[in-house]
């Protein structure tokens, strides 16, 4: 099965070839420096006629590096949301063309199920990997969302909790920019955490006790925003602490909640997704994790984190291999993985 999938979510125009699950090419060309950082945030009509612009050239790109013509792919997979409408619809719409003029199916997909095969590019070995892989938790954590799954197989997902307000990539995102740190500035917060000490400023670590797999991370960001009020002239010295601080609070919730879901549940394996997941120290306390519970554990590489569409194309491919897997018929079906 050769798969051309398209990613246009947010603002990240990607195209990838996946053929029988090998991510054969996987062209990301990201518009946040070029256009959004000077705004602070993605501008989603900005957005929208930048994917326009690159659409074709990134299909021809990631053609030819697969070496591969167009008019010998058998599907093509598109991210169908959640994402910002206008940016989406450049995906939808460019998926929709292609299908009609190639007669080949397309196949919608839902973006957080694509961070969810992420972990399947196939780039990494699953470590220690001595059985079946599921049943298996994943920790999803984006710019727009935070949750924990259980997947008892392919496309067999139940959702055990989520943000109730804020995505963990949300708070780290709206520090940066408290601290004067560009778009996006989830990376390059935690760079400068790399510097400073996670212990300077007792933030809360909310719902970390709670029974339950929900987070939130709205009072957080208030939490830091009232500090960094309250530091006047030293402040800029103090930013890489305010930084390692901020990191530690947002991990231990993540880790803690992680590991109630590993006590209850019993999964063979545990599995990170999202832009989040490039987190050094999140990657770090997640391996401790699994070793300590002697538990499979995979986390994608670094490009297979952030946006992209391989993991699209992936989550596609393992959508047509297995018959229980559902399919939605058409862009307005429901997506089956049960989220907003
Ligand atoms: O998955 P993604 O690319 O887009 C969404 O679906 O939202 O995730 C983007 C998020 C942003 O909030 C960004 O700041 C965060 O991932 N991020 C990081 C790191 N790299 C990206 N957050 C913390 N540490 C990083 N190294
Ligand atoms: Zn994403």
């Amino acid at each position: 099965m050769k798969i051309l999938a398209i990613e246009t979510s947010c603002d990240e125009t990607s195209v990838s070839i996946v053929i029988d699950g090998r991510v054969k090419s996987n062209i990301v060309a990201s518009q946040a420096f070029k256009l959004h950082a000077q705004y602070g945030g993605v501008v989603p009509e900005v957005a929208a006629r930048e994917h326009v612009s690159v659409i074709i050239p990134t299909i021809n790109l990631a053609l030819k590096q697969a070496k591969i013509k167009l008019a010998n792919i058998d599907c093509i997979a598109v991210t169908k949301g959640p994402g910002l409408a206008t940016a989406l619809m450049v995906g939808v719409d460019t998926a929709k063309a292609l299908g009609l003029a190639l007669h080949k199916p397309v196949l919608p997909i839902n973006h957080l199920e694509g961070h969810i095969y992420a972990n399947f590019a196939g780039q990494f070995k699953i470590s220690n990997l001595k059985s079946k892989i599921f049943p298996a938790i994943i920790l999803t954590v984006s710019g727009g969302h935070t949750f924990l799954t259980e997947m008892k197989g392919h496309g067999q997902y139940r959702l055990l909790g989520e943000t109730l307000d804020d995505a963990a990539g949300e708070a780290f995102d709206k520090t940066a920019r408290m601290v004067g740190l560009g778009y996006p500035g989830g990376a390059q917060l935690s760079k400068l955490a790399e510097q400073g000490n996670p212990a300077a400023f007792d933030f809360p670590r909310p719902m970390i006790k709670s029974d339950n797999f929900a987070f939130s991370f709205s009072g957080l960001k208030t939490a830091v925003l009232y500090k960094i009020q309250s530091l006047g002239a030293q402040r800029s010295a103090l930013i890489p602490d305010l930084a390692a601080s901020v990191q530690a609070a947002i991990v231990d919730v993540l880790i803690a909640k992680l590991e109630k879901a590993i006590i209850r549940y019993k999964p063979k394996t545990i599995m990170l997704g999202g832009g989040v997941a490039a987190n050094k120290l999140l990657r770090k306390r997640f391996q401790i994790l699994a070793s300590r519970f002697q538990i499979q554990s995979s986390i994608p590489s670094f490009e297979y984190c952030t946006d992209n569409a391989a993991m699209i194309g992936l989550a596609a491919h393992y959508r047509l291999k297995n018959k229980k897997a559902k399919f939605p018929a058409s862009f307005s079906a429901q997506p089956n993985l049960p989220l907003k």
